[in-house]
């Protein structure tokens, strides 16, 4: 199943509320969360309060993406905030093992992400451990950003690796560029999930999404 997830960096912060319910609305699958502490990345978004505020708007899942340094000081903050995924990057923690068990612990699916210069063989070691794989398809911390067509072999080599291993069982999302002309290809190398900021804000959302979904579904 093929699912779209919205990046709400894209809304209306000042109408972040009317953008949620209508994502929602126009066939979002789940919300993709973009927390930035300008460090890990030079730019700087929000915190676990308005997450906390988003919660009871909706009913979609709240996957969020913390691109920040040492992650592991906010992950129950976030968890208490009403997130169902939290993903931390491998290059922001000295103990990516400890983090992703970290956010088990507090009762929430974890994922794991990689910056496009880091290979799959710098998360092998975790595969086994975590609900979700996000493959950067641009160097985080903007939206709007060129997708990086050599990130699809990683987006393959993952879905591979899953293939081969019965006990795995994480979902693979891309995040960066994502747009109708590029989605087809992320579908094909095995994606499954897929982040979309700036491309379904800029029209009308539900056919938007409806376009995504449809190119996905084409192509996967
Ligand atoms: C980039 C963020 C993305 C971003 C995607 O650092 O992680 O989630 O919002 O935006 P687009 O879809 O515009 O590339
Ligand atoms: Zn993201």
């Amino acid at each position: 199943m093929k699912q779209i997830a919205p990046s709400i960096l894209s809304a209306d912060f000042m109408n972040l509320q009317r953008d949620i319910q209508n994502l929602e609305h126009a066939g979002a699958d789940l919300l993709h969360v973009d927390i930035m502490d300008g460090m890990f990345v030079p730019n700087l978004s929000f915190g676990p309060q308005v997450v906390a505020g988003l919660r009871p708007l909706t009913q979609l899942g709240l996957d969020i993406h913390l691109m920040v340094e040492q992650p592991e000081r906010y992950i129950a903050q976030f968890a208490e905030a009403g997130a169902d995924l939290i993903m931390i990057h491998a290059e922001a923690t000295q103990h990516l093992y400890r983090g992703l068990q970290m956010i088990k612990d507090a009762g929430v699916k974890a994922g794991v992400v990689i910056n496009p210069g880091t290979p799959v063989s710098a998360i092998e070691p975790v595969l086994s451990l975590v609900d979700q794989v996000l493959v950067m398809t641009v160097n985080p911390g903007f939206g709007g950003q060129t997708f990086i067509p050599a990130m699809l072999t990683k987006v393959t080599e993952l879905a591979i690796y899953r293939q081969q291993h019965a006990e795995i069982t994480y979902t693979i999302e891309v995040d960066g560029g994502v747009n109708d002309q590029t989605i087809g290809a992320c579908a094909k190398a095995g994606a499954d999930i897929f982040v979309a900021g700036s491309y379904t804000f800029a029209g009308d959302l539900a056919t938007r999404i409806a376009t995504l979904k449809q190119a996905a579904h084409d192509a996967g």
